[in-house]
Order: C-alpha cells, then sequence, then structure tokens
C-alpha cells in the first residue's frame, strides 16, 4: 500500500449506523465539495451531494430502492446510485462517484 492509500483511506466519512436504511447523508469535508452516502438495501453508496443540473442536494432527494435511483428533488432528475450515469431528465451529465471502503462500523473515502 503506498503512502497515498494509507492516507486517503483515513479520510472517515461517517459511522455506517448514522446512515439510515434506505437512505442518505449528507457529508461536508473541510476543502471539498459535500458527499452524499447512500444505504439501499443494504449496500452503501457515496457520491457527489451536488445534482449536476442545479445546486440541489441529493441526500435530499427521492430513493428508489427497487431501481437504486435518486431522484432529484428540485426538477426530477435522476442517477444511478452504482454508476453516477444520469437516467431521468433534465439530468445529462453524470454524478461523481466515490470510492469507500467499510473499516470497524466507519466509512473512510479511498482517494
Ligand atoms: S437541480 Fe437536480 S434536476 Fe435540476
Amino acid at each position: 500500500m503506498t503512502e497515498t492509500s494509507l492516507m486517503a483511506a483515513d479520510i472517515a466519512l461517517c459511522r455506517m449506523d448514522e446512515v439510515p436504511e434506505d437512505g442518505a447523508l449528507r457529508v461536508e469535508l473541510e476543502g471539498r465539495p459535500p458527499l452524499a452516502v447512500f444505504r439501499v438495501g443494504g449496500r452503501f453508496h457515496v457520491t457527489d451531494d451536488t445534482c449536476t443540473h442545479g445546486e440541489a442536494s441529493l441526500a435530499e432527494g427521492e430513493i428508489d430502492v427497487e431501481e437504486g435511483i435518486v431522484e432529484c428533488p428540485w426538477h426530477a432528475g435522476a442517477f444511478e446510485l452504482a454508476t453516477g450515469k444520469p437516467c431521468g431528465a433534465p439530468c445529462t451529465v453524470a454524478l461523481r462517484v466515490h470510492a469507500f471502503e467499510e473499516r470497524d462500523g466507519r466509512l473512510f473515502l479511498k482517494e
């Protein structure tokens, strides 16, 4: 493991139990755009929190658990949580998806 990856793995996002099942938590880290941690069907996803169409917080969006997507609270655009791919107009730009790891009941950003 490189020094960089060791440092990156130590960027704590949140405790896993802070993220509601089939819900989301907005996480603000100093010097970075806000992130959204989603927990859907027992799986976690970490994305940028701000919609690529406007300034809406996707952590406040509607989650479709069956489809694994989040619908933006402003104009009902949508993104796949696993890939960030836009899947509902008016969104056309992909949402950034972040790598993370689960350790000791917490989530850590890996980048
Ligand atoms: S701000 Fe998200 S769809 Fe417009």
